[in-house]
């Protein structure tokens, strides 16, 4: 493997993965393509390239509204898709604070003739980039009276939150372009939150407590440079994702659904609240080796409850019986294809859904995304929630969530259920944040600040009357 290349590769390679999103591909597997293809057409890339392409690719996607924008008020028409690619990416990087910009312009001339389709181009490009330069401001301010570009969300999104949050429409946008945090759940079964932060301090890193079990890191880092990750003393979870397990409260010895599960983030995180007989479903491979990969981490892959490393298990520990998880891949909406007839005494249903909540992890979600969506999940939900109360115990309890902000993925999908039918009602559920006061729990909206820190999720109890 050879230096750092030139930017100028990295900027190409870049406004491939951009193009990629612009087709509909998601950003993170469009990204390692363009650089595996990189590497096949050139010298393979470094890390610090490769690092360097995934954080201009990422820049360029959170500010894909305005670079567009700001693209067609320069251009007389509109450019072929690699090309128009490379100018959104160009611009991005210009849009960025104390960047070195004539380097950047020539760098991303240079990129047009690494980049199929836009090698004629350079001119273009060198004309209209050094135009935005010139006139930057005003651009700026006509570009941002485009509701997409003030906000960089695509317009059908921000009209649908600010019809249904008139109050905190803006704070949901602004939560969604935050840089993600790294928050992570600690094991209890194997070490005590505090025992946790005292590893961490001791491996140099900063962290705080947001929760029962969760950790806020100062910082991101690999999972690999976490202490006893791969021992399972951690996993990495976002705080407002931790409330799902707490909030359905398996029992020991219940048979509980894991309906939606891979990659088992909260499949693992039930068994660490208790040794229940889980069932952990998901449509199929490759997304259930996930749900066995967690399980095994964390020692819940056998039967004998949680094991420590070396351990053989124990089947007869104090608090009840514990069986293998089993791993499941089936439909939910068809359980006529998997089930075995025996009831749940508690299921949880979190929901395939637009990931509207999650965006400031997946800034891409937002442009690949249709209008139609949210309507079209909301009834996919409705049809899954409809199939498993049929195998819920009269008396179990069934949480739905989604990790959506959009109302037809919460609340309309529960309201329409609960007219259907008679067995159902809506239990209420509180937490309590910041080691305040318990607060209703329904539509939780993302939130960021010192001692609160989550993405959007909805969640429903629903209890059948026995
Ligand atoms: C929000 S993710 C689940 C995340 C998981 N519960 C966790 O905490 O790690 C939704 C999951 O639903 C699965 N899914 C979508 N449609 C499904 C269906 N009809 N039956 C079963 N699983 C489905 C997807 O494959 C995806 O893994």
């Amino acid at each position: 493997m050879g230096a750092r290349a030139p930017l100028s590769r990295e900027i190409a390679c870049a406004a491939q993965a951009i193009a990629a999103l612009a087709g509909g591909r998601s950003l993170q597997p469009a990204i390692e393509a363009a650089i595996s293809a990189s590497g096949e057409a050139g010298e393979a890339l470094d890390p610090a390239s490769r690092a360097a392409i995934r954080d201009i690719a990422y820049h360029a996607c959170r500010q894909l509204g305005l670079a567009r924008e700001l693209a067609r008020l320069l251009n007389q028409r509109p450019p072929p898709l690699p090309l128009a690619a490379l100018q959104w990416v160009a611009l991005a990087q210009l849009l960025e604070p104390l960047r070195a910009e004539p380097v950047i312009v020539d760098q991303a001339v240079a990129a047009a003739r690494l980049v199929p389709g836009a090698s004629a181009a350079a001119g273009f490009l060198n004309a209209t980039l050094r135009r935005f330069l010139r006139e930057r401001d005003a651009l700026l301010a006509a570009a941002r009276r485009k509701d997409e570009a003030r906000w960089n969300y695509p317009h059908w999104w921000i009209a649908q939150l600010r019809a249904e949050q008139p109050q905190a429409w803006r704070a949901i946008l602004e939560a969604g372009n935050a840089p993600p945090p790294m928050s992570l759940r600690v094991n209890r079964r194997r070490i005590g939150v505090d025992d946790y932060l005292a590893q961490l301090a001791a491996a140099g890193r900063g962290a705080r407590r947001i929760g029962p079990q969760a950790v806020l890191l100062d910082e991101p880092c690999a999972v690999d440079a976490l202490p006893g990750w791969r021992e399972g003393l951690v996993t990495v979870q976002d705080a407002g994702a931790q409330l799902a397990a707490p909030l359905l409260d398996p029992q020991p010895g219940e048979r509980v659904l894991d309906a939606c599960a891979a990659p088992g983030g909260k499949t693992t995180h039930l068994l660490e609240l208790a040794d229940c007989r889980i069932t952990a479903l998901d449509l199929g491979e490759p997304r259930l080796r996930l749900v066995r990969e967690n399980l095994a981490r964390l020692g819940f892959d056998r039967a004998g409850g949680a094991r420590d490393p070396g351990d053989a298990g124990d089947p007869s520990r104090p608090d009840g019986p514990h069986e293998a998880p089993r791993v499941l891949a089936g439909d939910a909406r068809h359980p006529a294809d998997w089930w075995d007839g025996e009831p749940f005494d508690r299921i949880l249903l979190d929901a395939p859904c637009t990931a509207s909540g999650i965006v400031r992890r997946h800034p891409d979600i937002r442009w690949l995304r249709r209008r139609s969506d949210p309507a079209t999940l909301s009834a996919q939900q409705s049809e899954i929630l409809a199939a498993l109360w049929l195998l819920l115990r009269p008396g179990g309890k069934l949480l739905f969530a989604t990790c959506s902000v959009f109302r037809a993925e919460g609340v309309s999908v529960v309201d329409h259920f609960l007219d259907l039918r008679r067995d159902a009602r809506r239990l209420k559920l509180s937490w309590r944040f910041d080691e305040g006061a318990a607060e209703p729990v329904s539509q939780l909206l993302p939130v960021a600040t010192a001692t609160r820190n989550h993405d959007g999720f909805f969640y429903a109890l629903l209890e059948k009357r026995p």
